[in-house]
Order: C-alpha cells, then structure tokens, then sequence
C-alpha cells in the first residue's frame, strides 16, 4: 500500500481543496502545482542551461513559468516554436532561447526556421543537406546517435540500431564534410538516449559525447546532455542522483575545455523531470462494477486524458478524495481503475503487454473524486478526442491560487475545423 508520497487519501493539491477544485473546473481535470516545477528548476542549477523539453507539458502557462526562471526551451515541431514565442522566447540569443530539434523537416517547419533564424539541432544528414541548401552559413548542432540507448519503455529508448533519432555516430565525420559543404559550422554537440531511463545507462552518454567532442575538435562550444531523467512514479522509488550525474559530465566537459582552450557550454535538456511531479489528473467515479471476481472503478477520464498506461504500461499511483473533510480511515480493496471508452484497453492499472493488474484502494462511492499522480509530463499534451470526449481543462497552483490555464474544450471546439455534407 502507498503511503506519505502518494497518500491512500487526499484532500488537497498545493493546499487547495480537490472537491473545490472539481466543483469550480469540472472533471477530468489537470491539476499543476507551480513550487513543484519551480524546485526541479532549483535541483538543475549547476548546469549552465536547462533547456525544457516542452513536448512534456507546452500550456503557454507552464512555459511562461518556466521562462520566468530562467529555462530556455526546445522545440520539435513548428508549433512548439510558435508555442515558445507566444509564451515569450526570443529567437536569438547566446545561448539560443529556442532550438528546434528533430529528425526531419517539414516544409512548414524548413520555411519557419529559415524565416526566424531558429537554432536547429540536426538529427539526419537529410536536415543538414536541406538547411544548408536555403540557409547557407549558420552554426548548427548535430544530434548524434551514440549506437546505444535505453528508456523506461522499449517505446521510449531512442538510442541503437532500431531507433530513427539521431545520426548514427559512424556518420559524424561525413556529416561534418557535408555541413562545411554548405558552409554551416557545427557548434554543438546532442546525445538523448532515451526516456525514463537510469543514471547506469545516462553515464555512459558522456563517454561516447567526449570520443564525439573530438571528432568536432576546437570549434565546439556547446554539448547536450539531453534529457531523460527519471522521476519516482512509484513510492519508494529512488530519486536520481542529481549531483553525480552532473559531476560526471561536468568532469567530461572540463577535459574538453582543457583541449580545446576554450568554455564549452553544457546543457540539459529535461522534459518529464521538470513537470511530472507537479501534475494530477483529477476525475470522478462515475461507476463501480462488480465483474465475477473483480471490482472495477470506472472514472470520467479514459486514455483519452492520460495515455501512459495503455501505451507504455506506465505506473502512475492513484488517491481517492473522500466528499467530506474527514480523516477516517477506509478499508482498502483490490480494485481495477478504467475509464469511459469503449476499448477494453481503456484500463489505467495495466503493465505494459495490456495485461491488467490490480490495485489496493481505498473504498469508494460513486461521486467520489479520484486522483492520478504524477501525471504532469506527457499527460495532457497526449491527450486526444477519441470517442469525441472533450480535452480537459487545465489548472496551475501558484502561491495557493489556482488559475484556469486551458478551458475545457466544448462541442464547438470539437467539430469547428469539419464541414457537413452541402
Ligand atoms: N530531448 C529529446 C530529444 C527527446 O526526444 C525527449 C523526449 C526529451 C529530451 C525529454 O525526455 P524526458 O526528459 O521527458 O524523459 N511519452 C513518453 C515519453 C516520450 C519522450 C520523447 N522524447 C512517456 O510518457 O514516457
């Protein structure tokens, strides 16, 4: 059974009433709660730039916040560069506000680039040939494939032979030739292998990004360590050793700045690390099913809100918010918790494979709120409209004050880009 961390009963997220919350926002809801993002921004001070991968959480909000703090910001789409600007990034700066990172360009996202002179972190040969093409003499950075990779999922390891990202590590002396081709400088240096992965795997990153470092030589000023970084979704589970790593790195980068005679930036480039833990996703019981063996409750919010579980198996531990203020204790079932959607899959206890599993909770009542936590990294931006469910709203905590930062989506929004039959 969960306890202090993810307490079996909970009333509260950054200290304002959870029923409140429902009342006033309705459910599903996602819930942040900002000193939460604020202290993993704080625990990631020693790097010279921490660069949020938004992918995991781009509300304009979140974004706003975290610029507030001084995060500078990737992008992996044209609309995550819109997103930066909108929530105030400018383009240019040493080091650059925004980069755009990704394996391949599309055209819209080519035309953006080059338009804005957007920071690009190449991930094929195919990227380096085609801005330098129309964008001839910008520094770029290269983001290499170190030939191994490791992640929480096998979905989410981005490193190796079977993985698309990156460019292969045998490629990089190639890659430099064609980049002087165009007259782009490679500058910087990228390795991420993979998500939610461990500080055994992400060490040796630094190992392959020091052998890369050199294959550049003197002209590099930046490296990436990328992201990746776990964050406890289960309780017990260990926080990651924050020091260490970067001592790791930071010893690399030194040996670096001692060959090359000059400052080599390193960078880190969170996305789950820094908005995981702030999240909750809020519903209500709206049913519970006696199944033969098995009860099930059912909640408002399905995959549709939250896909982790259905995709990867992920783990996300769970409190049910009992309607009155009290602090009775319950007595505590085997339960299985799904949503809405008519898909058996539309299960949130599953490991990966689709197997189900059970889970110790509380007893509950229909009309009870239950909580999901950690769910503030790829939760609401993987949110979809299947079975047309309405995305959820959003709402950010700061300093006890919550405040709508995405309205629920209505039937309007959801049918305003389709077009009846005349
Ligand atoms: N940098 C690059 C180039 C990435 O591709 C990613 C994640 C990150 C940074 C941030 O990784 P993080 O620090 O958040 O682990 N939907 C999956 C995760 C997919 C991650 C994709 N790329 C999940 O829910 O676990």
């Amino acid at each position: 059974m969960q306890h202090a961390q993810f307490p079996p009963l909970l009333h509260a997220i950054a200290g304002v009433e959870i029923n409140e919350l429902a009342h006033r926002y309705g459910t599903p809801l996602y819930v942040y709660d900002a000193a939460t993002i604020v202290q993993r921004i704080r625990d990631l001070a020693d790097w010279d730039v921490v660069r949020y991968a938004q992918k995991a959480c781009s509300n304009l909000a979140v974004l706003e916040l975290v610029r507030r703090h001084g995060v500078l910001v990737d992008a992996v789409s044209e609309g995550e560069i819109r997103r930066a600007i909108a929530a105030g990034y400018s383009l240019q700066g040493d080091p650059p506000p925004v980069v755009f990172t990704a394996d391949v360009f599309d055209r819209g996202t080519l035309d953006l680039v080059v338009e804005r002179n957007v920071a690009v972190n190449c991930g094929s040969p195919d990227m380096i040939e085609q801005l330098g093409r129309v964008a001839p003499g910008r520094e770029i950075t290269l983001r290499i494939n170190p030939g191994f990779g490791h992640g929480h999922s096998q979905k989410t390891n981005t490193g190796g032979q079977q993985s698309k990202h990156g460019i292969w590590h045998e490629q990089l002396e190639s890659c430099l030739r064609l980049a002087d081709h165009h007259g782009l400088a490679v500058t910087g240096l990228h390795m991420h292998i993979g998500s939610g992965t461990d500080l055994e795997h992400l060490a040796k990153v630094a190992d392959a990004m020091e052998q890369a470092a050199h294959s550049v030589g003197r002209r590099l000023c930046s490296v990436s360590a990328g992201g990746g970084l776990p964050v406890p979704y289960r309780e017990g589970e260990q926080r990651v050793d924050l020091p260490a790593y970067f001592r790791l790195w930071n010893a690399m980068r030194e040996r670096l700045q001692q060959a090359f005679g000059h400052a080599v930036r390193l960078e880190i480039e969170p996305g789950r690390y820094l908005t995981a833990e702030s999240g909750y996703l809020v519903a209500e019981i709206r049913a519970i099913k006696q199944m033969g063996a098995n009860t099930f409750y059912l909640l408002d919010a399905g995959f549709n809100d939250l896909a982790r579980p259905i995709l990867y198996g992920a783990y996300h531990a769970m409190s049910v918010v009992p309607q009155q203020n009290t602090t009775r204790q319950r007595p505590v079932h085997d339960v299985i918790v799904g949503g809405p959607l008519c898909e058996s899959g539309d299960i949130f206890t599953q490991r990966e494979g689709g197997f189900v599993e059970h889970r110790p909770l509380p007893e509950a009542h229909v009309g009870e709120l239950l909580v999901l936590h950690c769910a503030g990294a790829y939760g609401s931006v993987m949110a979809s409209n299947y079975n047309s469910h309405y995305l959820p709203a959003e709402v950010l905590i700061d300093d006890g004050r919550p405040r709508l930062i995405r309205r629920r989506q209505s039937f309007e929004h959801l049918v305003a880009l389709e077009q009846n039959l005349d």
